[in-house]
């Protein structure tokens, strides 16, 4: 990748670039996931990155200038051949486009002297994007230790399209039954695979979903027990995001739960010792508190702010193996081990809790920026071992692992799915954003779907798909269960067991 040409087309400003001097030699290259919807005889959508800019239409001419972003032409010939024309129904010249096509909140197209793409795997394209996306949310300096807690206090809304613009999670994208689940939903699949790890018997009383979202999981979850297990079960929602409660009482109760919900931060949870039989957290850590600790603090245990001494006092009691040597600051995932102690708290002997987030092995996180907000890899090394120091029994495997995902199905591009969405939106036709094999593209859309062009298809394990081997799942088991041993007697060497 070269960083060069990158941050020159990346750079933040909305101004249109000034097509002259040296970018006239450059060439021009269509984004290669770039979605066009055939609108009518002589009109094509297209939609740029940023959502609040509005939908792209271009006429004959406008979709030629399109096509000729191959690669070969360079932006001299491009305007040369479309500069004075129109190209769109609202007058907008070839100029016009050119000169904001490569923008950071356009990103339709990409100026340079070489393509930012070798091979589809080195995914350069992926990463073009992403630091376009970091560049013109620029929400990097204003981010405090104490930003995640106030933008899911303050900063949402509403849930309306938050999981299908903000934050698209992958039991969001696997709401609805897929191939690539053995034809499950992702909430169906977890239950399963928690029934065959035992932690449905004996059938728990009180389960708590941390982070739930809109509720998804727990509403698949449901058709995992039979109605009258689930009578005897309360399941309550722990989240930090009030808009997001009603959603998930709501289609836990009409999935046969007897839920409620509570508005609070898992890193301090508001029950009481030993009162909780099973804890769900999904995609829910990487939003915890992180702490940036300097390789001075990490040295000397002495740290700067109060929240710092908290941080440096947890290393310390959980023995936690940090690499050295220090870099200059460093990324530590204060809330979720803190939130890892306060689970250790509330379950009950014998009690379960699963923790799925995309994280590391080895090394210090990296924040990940996402509009309006940045999150932060889990260290699961850490996690594990201060399980392990706690006294869990913990096991840890990648996701696709755990819920035996098969690599054989082909999904469709996460960046199509949202173009598409767009695109269905302008239409009014509801459309909403998921895994979707070709099938059942097909189903969902009907006769738009001969009418799109550049759809492409991943492997739904493939890197450059979601990263699902990214998603990684810590499963703890706090010892100290009553273990129902059959009684018996015994008489001239043999055992005489009684069920009672
Ligand atoms: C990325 S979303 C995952 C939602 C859902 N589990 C899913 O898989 O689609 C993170 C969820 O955790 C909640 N959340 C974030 N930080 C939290 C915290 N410190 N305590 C409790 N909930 C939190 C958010 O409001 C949201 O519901």
């Amino acid at each position: 990748m070269q960083d060069t040409t990158i941050s020159i087309r990346a750079q933040q400003s909305d101004e249109p670039l000034k097509i002259e001097g040296d970018l006239l030699n450059q060439r021009a290259w269509r984004m290669p996931d770039l979605i066009i919807y055939q609108h009518g005889p002589e009109e094509w959508w297209v939609s740029p990155l940023d959502e609040d800019l509005p939908l792209i239409q271009l006429n004959r001419m406008g979709a030629s200038l399109l096509g000729a972003m191959d690669g070969h032409s360079t932006l001299a010939a491009l305007v040369s051949r479309f500069g004075k024309w129109v190209c769109g129904p609202n007058q907008e010249t070839g100029q016009w486009f050119l000169e904001r096509w490569a923008q950071p909140r356009y990103s339709l197209c990409f100026y340079g002297s070489e393509a930012p793409s070798g091979h589809s795997t080195e995914a350069k394209w992926d990463l073009l994007l992403q630091r376009v996306r970091e560049g013109w949310h620029g929400n990097v300096a204003e981010e405090t230790e104490g930003h995640l807690s106030k933008f899911h206090m303050q900063g949402i809304q509403t849930q309306h399209g938050h999981f299908e613009i903000i934050e698209t999670t992958v039991s969001h994208l696997f709401r609805e039954p897929c191939e690539a689940l053995h034809g499950l939903t992702y909430g169906r699949l977890l239950g399963q695979t928690l029934r065959k790890m035992g932690w449905l018997t004996p059938r728990p009383t009180r389960i708590v979903e941390v982070g739930a979202g809109l509720g998804y999981v727990s509403k698949e979850l449901a058709g995992e027990l039979r109605d009258d297990e689930r009578q005897h079960i309360h399941y309550t929602f722990l989240d930090l995001t009030r808009p997001f409660l009603g959603s998930q009482t709501s289609l836990a109760r009409s999935a046969g739960w007897n839920a409620s919900a509570t508005q609070a931060n898992a890193e301090h949870l508001p029950f009481t010792d030993g009162s909780v039989d099973l804890i769900i957290d999904n995609e829910n850590l990487a939003d915890m508190t992180p702490v940036h600790l300097t390789a001075n603090e990490l040295e000397s245990h002495e740290g700067t702010t109060p929240q710092h001494q908290g941080a440096l006092d947890l290393i310390r009691r959980l023995h936690l193996p940090l690499d050295k040597p220090f870099p200059n600051e460093v990324i530590f995932n204060y809330g979720a081990l803190s939130f890892l102690m306060e689970v250790w708290r509330v379950l009950k002997p014998g009690g379960h809790a699963i923790m799925i987030e995309f994280g590391i092995e080895t090394g210090y996180p990296e924040p990940v920026k996402l509009p309006g907000h940045t999150e932060y890899e889990v260290q699961y090394s850490h996690m594990r071992h201060a399980a392990r120091g706690l006294g869990f029994r913990e096991q840890y495997c990648p996701l696709p692992q755990l819920l035996n995902i098969s690599g054989d199905t082909q999904v469709l591009c996460t960046g199509a799915a949202y173009a598409i969405r767009r695109i269905c939106e302008s239409l009014d036709t509801p459309f909403s954003v998921r895994a979707y094999t070709q099938d059942e593209l097909k189903q969902s859309l009907g006769d738009i779907l001969p009418k799109l062009t550049g759809l492409h298809y991943h492997s739904v394990l493939d890197p450059a798909w979601f990263g699902l081997w990214d998603f990684k799942a810590l499963m703890l088991e706090k010892p100290g269960a009553k273990i129902h041993r059959p009684q018996y007697q015994e008489s001239k060497g043999f055992r005489w067991y009684s069920q009672r």
